[in-house]
């Protein structure tokens, strides 16, 4: 194992792109971010310093920081957040994970645009379970906005009504030759003819769901979450903001440039669909001057094309890589996910958008989660989250826009170490019935069901999947239908659960777990660092 440095200076740059100029939060002036580039069982350490005027604060997405959540970055749940001119070093141990991963700001709208691969190679002498590919190429997904993004955010919370949409998708930061000024914010790709390429792909979107494909070629989907999965051939994939997904691409066809693009899966048909993002796919010795062939993607409202997409994803379950799925359950949570409306006098109609789960939306604290529960100090938190809605109704139903008030709180669940979780995660019609992608930090979770409509607790466990559910970060909870997911509550701390939809998110759709110490010595939260930065 090796200790790997990185240096990460929060600065503002100038960027341009779709004719608009303007300066952003990069880390080191890139955009995207500088890949962190590790093995398995090496020690990072990355030195955030902040030189711009917000608040910043960084999230290892994925990475399971086992009993140090205070590297894991959410801004007031497990740190407070690096303030202007200071800095604080993110020191971990990658243990046990290999694959894609991803860091993003864990603040605000940050993430917008500070974002980056971080790529786990197996340990030495240790070969991927699937054809050893050519070359590797992190492709990495994003939404760009002609505006400063952080006075959208700012507008939509005073007005209480959704922020606007981004301009464009992006891969690997470029909008690609299909927006105007685009021309040379094109990213592309040389492949040699015979050879197999795996692409790392990461969907960094603030809120859209996107698919993905390359025309004229198959991709074989291997990992997605850095976790193995069956391998299984698919024309698209389907990728929600926080998920990662490697594919396989063998360069078969014939030489020539082929568009790879990307664009929105809504649950509603887009009139104009004015957003997709495209690459290049080139082969080698091919002049610039050969048109690319456009990918046919799916339809942006194609449910059908969702809901048997996810249904192919299964994990490896292989003798080196099992899937050890909780088998009987501890404790049985049930969250139903709302959109709802709460009073605001300060907003344009009165009213605010806000989101809840089990009725309840979330106010972040003053100071971290993890340091109030540490330290012990009172008042932060409190620890009653309620583990099923308390007023059960048709959760699929018609609107019910006469209850549309949700309560508000920083109310976390306790967990007790090593019990293994069910929670199961229902849509509701609420306001509007509409997909979410679901991120639990600090662990990995069996994805052992899902469906549409309401959940049924008599039969629809009967039908879960519990020899090789695919298990991962982060979930698409269906439009207006469920997801069953199970853990092992084995990694002490507190740990944030959330929407990945950063419109939701700041309507309050998330929570924490707190799960307590376990009695032996190494089953409790590590001393926090001595540079922690304080609130
Ligand atoms: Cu990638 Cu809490 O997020």
């Amino acid at each position: 194992a090796a200790i790997k440095k990185y240096q990460f200076d929060i600065q503002v740059t100038n960027v341009s792109r779709l004719c608009h100029a303007k300066p952003i939060v990069t880390v080191n002036g890139r955009f995207p971010g500088p890949t962190i580039y590790v093995r398995e069982g090496d020690r990072v350490l990355i030195n955030v310093t902040n030189h711009v005027l917000y608040n910043m604060s960084i999230h290892w997405h994925g990475l399971k920081q086992f009993r140090n959540g205070w590297v894991d970055g959410p801004a007031y749940i497990t740190q407070c957040p690096i303030q202007t001119g200071s800095s604080y070093t993110y020191d971990f141990n990658v243990t046990g994970q290999r694959g894609t991963l991803w860091w993003h700001a864990h603040i605000l709208w940050l993430r917008a645009t500070v974002y980056g691969a971080i790529v786990i190679m197996p340990k030495p002498g240790t070969p991927f379970p699937f054809p050893q590919p050519a070359r590797e190429f992190e492709i990495l997904l994003g939404e760009w906005w002609n505006n400063d993004v952080e006075e959208i955010e700012n507008q939509g919370n005073k007005m209480g009504l959704p922020p606007n949409m981004s301009d464009a998708h992006s891969i690997n930061g470029k909008p690609g030759p299909l927006f105007p000024c685009s021309e040379k914010h094109t990213f592309a790709m040389e492949v040699e003819q015979g050879k197999t390429y795996l692409l790392r792909i990461i969907n960094a979107a603030l809120n859209d769901e996107l698919f993905f494909a390359i025309a004229g070629h198959s991709l074989t989907v291997v990992e997605v979450d850095a976790v193995y999965t069956k391998p299984f051939t698919t024309p698209a994939i389907l990728i929600a903001p926080g998920q990662t997904t490697n594919v396989l691409v063998q360069a078969n066809q014939v030489a020539g440039r082929y568009f790879m693009a990307t664009k929105a899966f809504m649950d509603a048909p887009i009139p104009v669909d004015n957003k997709t993002a495209t690459a290049i796919l080139q082969y080698k010795g091919i002049p610039n001057t050969v048109l690319p062939v456009l990918p046919q993607l799916p339809a942006s409202n194609d449910t059908r094309f969702a809901l048997s997409y996810n249904k192919k994803l299964r994990s490896l379950n292989s003798a080196q890589y099992p899937a050890n799925v909780p088998l009987k359950v501890d404790r049985n949570l049930f969250y139903t996910i709302g959109l709802g409306q709460n009073s605001c006098p300060t907003c344009l109609n009165g009213t605010q958008l806000v989101a809840s789960l089990n009725n309840v939306s979330f106010v972040m604290p003053q100071t971290a989660l993890l340091q109030a529960h540490y330290f012990n100090i009172k008042g932060v938190f409190r620890t009653d989250f309620p583990d099923r809605p308390p007023t059960p109704f048709n959760f699929t139903g018609a609107p019910l826009t006469a209850n549309l008030a949700t309560s508000t709180g920083t109310r976390v669940s306790k967990i007790a170490f090593n019990s293994t979780v069910e929670l199961v995660l229902q849509d509701t019609n609420l306001l509007s019935v509409e997909s979410h992608p679901f991120h639990l930090h600090g662990y990995n979770f069996f994805v052992v069901g899902t469906g549409v409509g309401n959940f049924d607790p008599a039969k629809d466990p009967a039908k879960y999947n519990l020899v090789d559910p695919i298990e991962r970060n982060t979930v698409g909870v269906p439009t207006g239908g469920w997801t069953a997911i199970r853990f092992r509550a084995d990694n002490p701390g507190v740990w944030f659960m959330h929407c990945h939809l950063e419109v939701h998110t700041g309507w309050g759709l998330k929570t924490a777990f707190v799960v307590e110490n376990g009695p032996g010595q190494d089953q409790s939260v590590l001393p926090p660092p001595k540079d922690l930065p304080t609130c």
